[in-house]
């Protein structure tokens, strides 16, 4: 008889160059990567049994919720072809987040892997097989695209790129060793100016990129970036990578803004930000550059080494236009919390 308890900790991650536009199961139409953070995470627990009649509970904090449950069991259901052991196993399935609820932080990047840690470590502890990272990354792909690149420490590459070696549509790989050292303590600063639910999903986001007017466009504009971003990544020039960033962050937006049912999700403040942090910049020279979600809220990047600097000039001119400030870095990513 096979029982048990799994838990992971597993982190958000904010893309340098974006994922937008799909096809097929969850396959990218472009490249992405990102950086794994730290302090925003998910930590999922899943208590499992053999069951002739197979049952699947899902709660968030310990509370029914009815709203995310059945797409949790749905897509656990949809994985029994993946992982074929789930067709014979109750679950309890209980996750929460390090983050508030209504913060306006995506959280499906860092529960969708970490729950497919728990399923992907179910499997191996009943077969006896070691964990495969790759698997993991290939079930939470099909959970959420990116929740594929939350698996690895420091950075996460998804999607095939010329040049990058084992890169695949299926999954991401690790990218840390590749990186210069300064990116393994990066800050990442998530400004939240709006907590409000977005008028438009990611989802409803991604179909919208086909068709879209600058389709192809766009895909020329990722390759191109992604060969650039590598090389800022090799090289640690911090004000390279800052451009592709924010040159990234505002052509998602303006693909948005240029689709067939057009659409806005920045707010008045956080244009303000935005020009606030160009404006530090060009008086100081320091490499503080911004990048965006599919959202209002802006993540403010940066060395560890001009914190010091940083810290204050936020406070006083960055703050004072955001509900809450939840301050993060790059991390090493995701936790066993039982081994
Ligand atoms: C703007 O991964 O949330 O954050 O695959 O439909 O779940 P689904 O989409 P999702 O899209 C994230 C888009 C983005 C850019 C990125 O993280 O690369």
């Amino acid at each position: 008889m096979s029982t048990g308890t799994v838990a992971w900790r597993s982190p958000s991650n904010i893309a340098i160059i974006k994922y937008w536009g799909k096809h097929g199961v969850q396959l990218p139409r472009n490249s992405s990567i990102s950086f794994t953070l730290s302090t925003a995470f998910t930590d999922t627990r899943i208590e499992f049994g053999e069951s002739n009649k197979p049952h699947i509970s899902y709660l968030y904090d310990g509370k029914m919720n009815e709203a995310f449950a059945p797409r949790v069991i749905k897509f656990i259901h949809s994985l029994h072809g993946e992982i074929p052991i789930l067709s014979g196993l109750d679950l309890r399935i209980d996750s929460v987040n390090s983050f508030p609820h209504s913060s306006g932080i995506a959280s499906s990047a860092s529960f969708m892997s970490s729950l497919a840690l728990c399923l992907c470590e179910i499997e191996a502890q009943i077969t006896g097989a070691e964990l495969d990272m790759q698997k993991v990354s290939h079930i939470a792909r099909l959970g959420s695209g990116s929740a594929c690149r939350s698996i690895f420490p420091v950075l996460g590459l998804w999607g095939s790129h010329d040049g990058v070696e084992a890169s695949s549509d299926l999954h991401a790989i690790a990218m840390a060793d590749k990186a210069a050292e300064v990116y393994a303590d990066y800050h990442n600063d998530i400004l939240i100016v709006s907590s409000e639910k977005k008028s438009v999903s990611s989802t409803a986001g991604h179909a919208l990129m086909d068709g879209h007017v600058y389709e192809a466009a766009r895909y020329a504009q990722a390759r191109s970036n992604m060969s650039q971003c590598l090389e800022a990544l090799k090289s640690g020039d911090a004000h390279a990578l800052g451009r592709i960033l924010e040159e990234e962050a505002l052509s998602l937006h303006g693909l948005m803004m240029n689709s067939s049912s057009s659409y806005i999700l920045l707010k008045p403040k956080t244009l303000t930000a935005i020009e606030r942090i160009k404006g530090y910049r060009e008086e100081t020279g320091h490499p503080l550059y911004f990048s965006l979600d599919a959202g209002p809220n802006l993540h403010l990047l940066y060395p560890a080494s001009i914190r010091e600097a940083v810290l204050p000039w936020r406070r006083e001119h960055l703050d004072p236009l955001c509900e809450r400030v939840l301050e993060d870095r790059v991390g090493e990513g995701p936790i066993n919390l039982i081994s």
